[in-house]
């Protein structure tokens, strides 16, 4: 009944677990929600004075489909103040958000026969997305005893005569790991040589908490600007994600391809969030680094709290606001088969919502997003330490 790349794809499992936490929460139920992958902050004041002035100037018609000049300018002028890049308007397109830029890109680029290769644990829209292409996903590991580094030597190994482009997301989502300038440049060097696409999905660049070089716009500029993409978002840095504003960056045909789709798909993005777009981008950018600080915060206080059990393990996540616990221990300690199990029980009974490392292709894994005020991730952990005891105190403490 349905088209057949219907049976090759799935809808978004971190959407599901918000619509459950709020059902129950529609219950009455007081549910502390760590599945969140948006920001708890309010959107800035420049954004929202921006975008009133829209709609009070009826600035409320269709936009160019790639989305107005002002907005692409701020785009490129951004990329240019932040990494030294020299992109013109003429090569950025405004996106509903950066899922949409990652789409186009991938609609743009792959086709049926190619590889494309990406990483895992990662987001899961990536691989879907490349699916929905028609292209073939070509997934490599990457493991918590090396900080979920992305090694350069892996992705090339997974390289065929069928690859068409590798998909790198730094800052990680689930994972929050950064991918070195240095091995970004290796895997490029290579690409170049191969005539591969490069990918870069910068969705999280602003959120950075160590004092890693992370440059990485300027070593795809500067190898192989005729094939590689940057994609982007107002989403996590400007506590945005309901506007829906991402950009991709790119050559100008790609950008015309990504145009070309978008025009008959979603047309421009709304004429009032480009607007509040560049408000934000152009109004005073203290409330990003303010952000960062508080989500720095949260981060090393939750990871102390969770890891007094020593069953859950974790490495510090240099960027993103996500913690990746592996629970593989305790899970056999509780006598839980999977993380996805883990997860629901947790749910309806401590009210807690966690999304399993399952909907990033890790299982024995848990997604704890900290974009949640201080004292629900207190009262979050402390539900999760009392749901844990239910099953009987930790080996050795006893
Ligand atoms: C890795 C990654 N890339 C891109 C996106 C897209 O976000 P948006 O479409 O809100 O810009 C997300 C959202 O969660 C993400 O986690």
């Amino acid at each position: 009944m349905l088209a057949d790349r219907m049976k090759r794809i799935s809808s978004s499992p971190t959407l599901k677990v918000g619509l459950e936490a709020a059902r129950l929460r529609r219950t009455g139920a007081d549910v502390v929600d760590f599945g969140a992958g948006e920001p708890d902050f309010s959107t800035p004041p420049s954004a929202k004075a921006e975008a009133k002035a829209a709609i009070d100037a009826d600035f409320t018609k269709y936009t160019a489909n790639a989305g107005i000049d002002e907005l692409k300018e701020a785009i490129a002028n951004r990329y240019h103040s932040a990494y030294g890049v020299d992109y013109s308007p003429g090569q950025v397109i405004v996106t509903a958000g950066g899922k949409q830029a990652l789409y186009n890109t991938a609609m743009a680029l792959f086709g049926p026969g190619d590889e494309v290769v990406t990483h895992s644990p990662g987001w899961p829209s990536i691989p879907e997305q490349i699916r929905l292409a028609d292209a073939a996903p070509v997934i490599v590991r990457t493991d918590a005893e090396d900080g979920f580094r992305v090694k350069p030597q892996a992705i090339l190994s997974a390289l065929t005569a069928r690859t068409r482009g590798i998909i790198i997301n730094s800052p990680g989502n689930p994972t929050g790991a950064v991918i070195s300038e240095g091995d970004l440049a290796l895997i490029a060097d290579e690409a170049k040589a191969r005539g591969i696409w490069v990918v870069l999905d910068l969705c999280y660049e602003r959120l950075i908490y160590e004092s890693v070089a992370h440059n990485l716009p300027m070593v795809l500029w500067s190898r192989m600007p005729e094939l590689s993409i940057v994609t982007g978002s107002m989403s996590k840095a400007y506590a945005m994600t309901g506007w829906r504003c991402g950009w991709v960056i790119g050559p100008k045909q790609v950008i015309a391809a990504c145009g070309a789709i978008q025009s008959h798909a979603t047309s421009n993005v709304c004429s009032i969030t480009q607007r509040a777009a560049l408000g934000a981008l152009e109004g005073p950018q203290g409330c990003v680094d303010e952000m960062l600080e508080e989500y720095r915060s949260r981060r090393d206080r939750v990871m102390d709290w969770l890891q007094s059990d020593s069953r859950i393990q974790l490495v510090r996540p240099a960027g993103a606001f996500y913690l990746f616990p592996d629970i593989s221990e305790l899970l056999l300690d509780c006598k839980i088969p999977t993380s996805v199990d883990f997860a629901q029980k947790l749910l309806t009974e401590a009210h807690v919502a966690v999304t399993p490392g399952e909907a990033f292709d890790a299982p024995g894994f848990l997604r704890i997003s900290y974009a949640t005020s201080i004292e629900r991730l207190r009262e979050g952990v402390d539900r999760i330490h009392k749901f844990i005891r239910s099953f009987g105190p930790a080996p050795g403490t006893a």
